[in-house]
This record gives structure tokens, sequence and C-alpha cells, in this order.
């Protein structure tokens, strides 16, 4: 299997001397490629920390994140926007979207910063924001929306560049659970079908098991690092498969 990313050796320090503290210790990780991975723990236990780190928003006190073979730290800042604006894409609350733009506008900033082409910016745009039932509110200010719509804006934005990683953190906290079933759905369905790899930080266990792997972290250090066993893999499907049909039939329903 190739690995996308390994942590090495992984540590992070907030602040310093007397306040400091060690979020992270010593992590030693590997992704592969295509694989759907759970973050879990507590509280305050370091996960969104190790997110930050493995997607370079961040950058550790020790050791290394290496993309595709490349040590991260050594990359120009070139290669490092390249990464972040086309290989991954992000779920994250507090990566908020710039509050007065439209909603629309919100989702072309990607693509813009990418260079893709001005004349097909809008449809995969607009493409987007279809695949998250949004597409009645792209012109909106983006303030003006739901937080379950905001978080939707979010994962519309996340998947307009065809990333290869996704990084969600907590993508469901905050929605209802039919909101919440349907971005499960296209988070996995952008998994099964087309490859992406997925690292998911969530407190939810039932997200978590439709993961094919669970790392569980607490105080900064990774206590468990399991591979979901394969009948446990297809009862997943299964589970997925059910919530596919539910938002199918929700939407059915909707039409109508
Ligand atoms: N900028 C910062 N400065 C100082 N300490 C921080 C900073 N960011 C996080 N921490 C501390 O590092 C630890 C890990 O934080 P992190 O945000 O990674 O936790 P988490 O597992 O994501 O928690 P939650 O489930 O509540 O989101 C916490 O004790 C937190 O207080
Ligand atoms: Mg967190």
């Amino acid at each position: 299997m190739n690995t996308i990313i390994e942590a090495k050796n992984l540590s992070k320090t907030y602040g310093k001397k007397a306040t400091a503290f060690q979020a992270l210790k010593d992590i030693n990780l590997k992704i592969y490629k295509g694989e759907s991975v759970a973050i879990v723990g507590k509280s305050g236990s370091g996960k969104s920390t190790l997110m930050h780190l493995l997607a370079l928003l961040d950058t550790p006190t020790k050791g290394k994140v290496i993309i595709g073979g490349e040590d991260s730290s050594t990359m120009s800042n070139r290669k490092l926007n390249k990464l972040r604006g086309n290989t991954f894409g992000f779920v994250f609350q507090q990566f908020f979207m710039n509050p007065n733009d439209s909603v629309l506008e919100n989702i072309l900033l990607p693509l813009k910063i990418s260079k893709i082409k001005r004349s097909k910016r809008k449809n995969k745009a607009m493409e987007a924001l279809k695949i998250v039932d949004l597409a009645s509110k792209a012109k909106n200010k983006a303030t003006d929306l739901s937080g379950g719509q905001k978080q939707r804006v979010c994962i519309a934005r996340a998947i307009v560049n065809n990333p290869e990683i996704i990084f969600a953190d907590e993508p469901t906290g905050n929605l209802d659970s039919s909101t919440g079933d349907k971005i499960t759905d296209l988070l996995f369905e952008l998994n099964r079908k087309k490859g992406v790899t997925l690292v998911i930080v969530t407190h939810d266990e039932d997200l978590a098991k439709l993961c094919g792997r669970i790392i569980r972290i607490s105080d900064g250090k990774i206590i468990s690092d399991s591979k979901v066993r394969k009948s446990t893999m297809k009862e997943a499907e299964k589970r997925h498969e059910k919530v596919a049909a539910t938002v199918k039939a929700r939407n059915e329903r909707s039409k109508k």
C-alpha cells in the first residue's frame, strides 16, 4: 500500500516555560492511500493538534511529517500551498469562511487559489453546492446561514478541488442526525467510489466504526491503532448503505 502521510516522532508543545504544555508526545504513524481513519479520544487529548500537524497547517515542535515520501519541513512555500490547496480538503469548524462574501464566492476561492480557469470555476462551485444541497443559497451571504448550513458550505469548499485527502474535524459535531447522515454518506461515498483518503476526528463511535481504522489518543499519545476487522468492515459497508438509503429516501420525500 502507498503511504500518503507519515508522522515521525511528532511532538507538539504549546507555550513556553511555566505555561508550556506538551499536547502531543512522540507520535509515529502512517496513513495509506485510500484509507479511512478515525482519530478518537477525550476532549483535550490532542486530536485536533495531530490533525493540524498532519494537514500541514501547523508545525511540530519535534519530529516530521512526510507527504508522498517528502519531508514537509524542507518543502517550499509554493509546494506547501499547492498541497493545501489541491491535494487536501479541510472540514474544520474553526476554519471558517469569509462571512461577508456570498456562499458561492466562498466556494470559488479555493478554485481561484489553485488557478482553475475562470470559465470553469462557477460550474464546479455550483456542482459542489448541489452535492451538499445548498445550490439555492449560492447568492446568500455566508453569515446568514444556519450552523449546519455553514458546515455544509465548508464541506462543499473541501470537495470542490477533488482532493486526495479530506481532513475532517468533527464533521457531524453540530448537525442534526439527518444532516449528519448526509455528510457521512458523502464522505464515505468519496472514499469508496473515488478512493479519497479520509482522516476524521470524531467523538461519535458510530462514525468511527464506519472507518477502516481507528486510532485512539490519550494525553497526546496513541494508545491504540487498530484496523477494523473485515467482518466489521462489511458491517460498516452495510451501515453506510443504510445511511445512504435513508438520505435518498429523505431526499425523495422532500422533492414531493
Ligand atoms: N494554542 C494553544 N495554546 C496552548 N495550549 C493549547 C493550544 N491549543 C491546544 N492546546 C492544548 O493542547 C491540548 C490538546 O488540544 P486539542 O485541541 O488538540 O484537543 P482535542 O483532542 O482536539 O480536544 P476536543 O475534543 O475538545 O476538540 C489541550 O489540553 C489544549 O488545551
Ligand atoms: Mg479538537
